[in-house]
């Protein structure tokens, strides 16, 4: 049946924005049209974020208000996809029992199933073994940067995550698979690809590792920058930090998540390494690739941090000089290790903690940020906003404002001319 309209409301990482783009490539081979506003579809769609019970809440809020909609125009169809929808499966429709479909992210390629209505069972959270062979359709929104997932699941558990619960175990893609798209990428535009995984450290593809596949990847036409993430410090091996440096398009930066700076909490979150181990390879990558970007994640008022165990995380961030980092308010999860540890810190607590830690890296990135003023940099230029700026990105993953006319997917030498905290300015470099 053509004609039909989908609105589709994501959640949560750039894996679930992905998913995303995979479920409207297979609804757009079916005639579907993305729509604005749950009033003007046949199909609502939710794809949903477990990590924090933050991202639950914001779900179920919007979950509450298509409810009345359902009532007024029954044949609209309610699916509830992705990480929540995983976690919670039947208690979902315990509670919202107009929801039509729980797909689970290993499942959503059963929308299509749903879309031809010949899919009897509600409950769709299995795991499958088979989800990295799947070639979806994918509708990817930017013409410019395109994400590619290379692996799925994770096997680490880490005491506070629910994702090994979600989105079960490590399965990689075939190389093949991989460099057939991005080369396909490459014929139609595209720039720039950023490899997806919940640790993508771990590919494996019989011989193919994770920097042989970058390796691969660097000789693809077309495309100029390659990035990835999200990587596990306790698998951030010399291997990769050499690929890194030998790949002229895998650019200077990496997210690599410290999550706290205290030996105590790090056992405690069994993330496998000290932070003095975490400082080497922080100081390795900067021997071996000196201009890289390094930005974290940090969480604060996990089960049984005292003040000095925060003080140093504090101590941490003064130490190694992050680039920028997210931080968070630790979230009792539901079936993770953590959730049942002692010794649990209390919501004022957490939220001293957590704006004396942003407070603090703001100062630090703005201080870096500075530093860039007068320094030449390639910047790709991804978009214009509202006051006619161009948007784009350096290698180091900084955003850029330039006034003067460009053209969106051109890589322009740019001289920084103001760093701010958030963002940086710039106009086009004569040499
Ligand atoms: N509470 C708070 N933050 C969490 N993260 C993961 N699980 C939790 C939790 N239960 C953070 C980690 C991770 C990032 C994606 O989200 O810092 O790196
Ligand atoms: Fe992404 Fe994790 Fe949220 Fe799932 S739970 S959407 S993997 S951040």
């Amino acid at each position: 049946m053509k004609g039909r309209a989908v609105y589709i409301k994501t959640f949560g990482c750039q894996m679930n924005e992905h998913d995303s783009e995979r479920i409207l490539g297979i609804l757009s081979s079916n005639g579907f049209t993305e729509v604005e506003e749950p009033k003007k579809a046949d199909l609502i769609i939710f794809n949903t974020c477990a990590i924090r019970e933050k991202a639950e809440h914001k779900f179920l809020s919007n979950l509450g208000r298509v409810k009345n909609l359902k009532k007024r125009k029954s044949n609209i169809k309610i699916v509830v996809a992705g990480c929540s929808a995983q976690l919670q499966g039947e208690k979902l429709l315990n509670k919202a029992p107009y929801i039509d479909y729980v797909l689970g992210p290993d499942n959503i390629h059963l929308i299509e199933k749903i879309v031809e209505q010949d899919l009897s069972n509600k409950i769709h959270i299995e795991e499958n073994p088979l989800i990295a062979k799947i070639k979806f359709p994918i509708l990817r929104k930017d013409p410019i940067k395109a994400w590619i997932n290379i692996i799925y699941g994770c096997n680490n558990f880490c005491s506070y995550c629910v994702v090994p619960y979600t989105r079960g175990r490590e399965r990689s893609r075939s190389s093949k698979d991989i460099i057939e798209e991005i080369k396909l990428l490459g014929e139609n535009g595209y720039k720039e690809v950023t490899l997806l995984g919940q640790n993508v450290n771990s590919y494996k593809d019989d011989d193919i590792d994770f920097p042989r596949l970058l390796e691969a990847i660097d000789k693809i036409n077309g495309i100029e920058r390659i990035r990835f993430v999200t990587s596990h410090p306790k698998d951030l091996s010399i291997n990769l930090i050499k690929a890194m440096r030998d790949c002229s398009k895998v650019c200077e930066h990496i997210h690599l998540p410290l999550q706290a700076g205290s030996n105590k909490i790090l056992k405690l979150m069994n993330r496998k390494y000290s932070y003095e181990e975490y400082r080497e390879k922080i100081e390795l990558l900067r021997e071996y690739i000196p201009k890289i970007s390094i930005t974290s994640d940090i969480i604060v008022g996990f089960p049984q941090e005292t003040d000095e165990d925060f003080q140093k995380t504090m101590q941490a961030l003064e130490e190694i000089q992050f680039d920028g980092i997210f931080a968070f308010k630790f979230s009792p999860r539901p079936l993770t290790a953590a959730s049942r540890l002692s010794g649990t810190v209390s919501e004022s607590v957490k939220s001293d903690r957590l704006s004396e830690v942003l407070r603090f890296q703001d100062s630090i990135t703005e201080s870096k940020n500075k530093k860039l003023e007068g320094q030449v940099e390639e910047v790709l230029v991804e978009e214009k906003d509202e006051e006619d700026f161009y948007i784009g990105r350096t290698r180091t993953n900084k955003i850029v404002k330039i006034k003067d006319r460009l053209n969106i997917g051109e890589i322009v030498k740019t001289q920084i001319i103001k760093g701010n905290r958030h963002t940086l300015e710039g106009k086009i470099f004569a040499s």
